[in-house]
């Protein structure tokens, strides 16, 4: 009997009569991933192939023509594919600013799907994620909550009332930048066992190997969070008083303006600093060509960490130019202050 979970890469089984296959059925693989998230957010977890199947799971769930509400800030993939389907009738989509807890009190009571994302990508604001799960939904309306960057130790808001958690396993919860995967945890079974179908029905089952990386890289998430946030929040308070900085965004520094509810519901802050620089947009693109230890890399929740402009890509033009979304690795604070920087110049 090993102690780690085996790798158990099939696609068939049969079990007595029972015959079994892994897209439909699932496979001892993909379950112990499952049966850890489910455990850590307190609920019903089903594995997808990666955060946006995850994603694309839940906003399968509605009916013709539901009303979706989705914050200001928001994981960009997110907003992309709620545009693609309300511009193909699917659904009508609505922002609110994730800060406004009065408006999506009020937009619980009429929508179909309401898409929380606490602490937000890339700029970190918040939701009263406790006062907007208590508000009353419409009957079938679905409250979901994006917790890739809290993760589970940091905030759970099954226990707060919500109807799903959804994760990019891809980021913190694998940790190495080796995976792709996705999971989404629901509070209550006939909604898990509807993910599960659109999962078997679109056939978005996550990779054997990746589920197996996911599992390994979660038995040593709370040792990488606790050295990242540390890591996170000591260069928040550097950044905020560099020159070169002109605003940082990040909920453990009291100048963050929702840093109180972030004392109130938030375990940790997260491994996510965002920081605008001086010299706007050429300002940030040399910082981010002239970082060595640091990565100029897209993704983030990698043990090594890494920086990205991120109104640079497609879709993020609304965001300040020059911000810098960096995500903290694991490394020792000093080296990565050094880096910083030299790069700052
Ligand atoms: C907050 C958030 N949600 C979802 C996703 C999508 O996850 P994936 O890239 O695993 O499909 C991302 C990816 O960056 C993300 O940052």
């Amino acid at each position: 009997m090993p102690l780690n979970t085996p790798l158990v890469p099939a696609s068939n089984f049969v079990r007595g009569a029972e015959r079994i296959y892994a897209r439909s059925d699932g496979t001892p693989t993909w379950e112990a991933l499952e049966d850890i998230l489910g455990g850590l957010e307190g609920g019903e977890a089903v594995a997808f192939a990666s955060g946006m199947a995850a994603v694309a799971a839940v906003f399968d769930l509605l009916p013709a023509g539901a009303r979706v509400v989705l914050p200001q800030d928001c994981y960009q993939g997110v907003v992309a594919l709620a545009e693609a389907g309300a511009l193909r009738g699917r659904w009508r989509v609505e922002r609110i600013p994730l800060e406004d807890t009065a408006a999506w009190e009020q937009a619980c009571a009429g929508a179909d799907l309401l898409w929380l994302e606490s602490p937000s990508n890339p700029l970190l604001r918040l939701a009263d994620l406790a006062a907007i799960c208590a508000a009353p939904r419409k009957p079938g309306g679905i409250l979901a909550v994006d917790n890739t960057f809290a993760t589970p130790l940091n905030q759970q808001p099954l226990a707060l009332g919500a109807s799903l958690v959804v994760h990019s396993a891809t980021k913190l919860i694998g940790g190495h930048s080796d995976l792709l995967a996705g999971v989404v945890v629901a509070r209550d079974t006939a909604l898990a066992q509807a993910l599960r179908k659109v999962r078997e029905l679109v056939g978005a089952v996550p990779g054997t190997l990746e589920a197996f990386l996911a599992v390994r890289g979660v038995r040593t998430l709370a040792l990488r969070l606790e050295r990242a946030q540390q890591n996170a929040q000591e260069l928040a308070l550097r950044l905020a008083q560099h020159p070169r900085v002109a605003r940082v965004h990040y909920p453990g520094l009291p100048s963050h303006p929702q840093h109180a509810l972030a004392r109130r519901s938030l375990r940790g802050f997260g491994t996510i600093v965002s920081f605008e620089l001086r010299g706007g947009a050429a300002a940030a693109d040399a910082l981010c060509t002239r970082v060595r230890l640091i990565r100029h890399a897209t993704s983030l929740g990698g043990v090594e960490s890494s920086l990205e402009r991120r109104s640079a890509l497609p879709g993020q033009a609304h965001l300040p130019p020059s911000l810098v979304r960096l995500s903290v690795g694991i490394e020792d604070v000093e080296d990565l202050w050094a880096d910083l920087e030299a790069a700052l110049g």
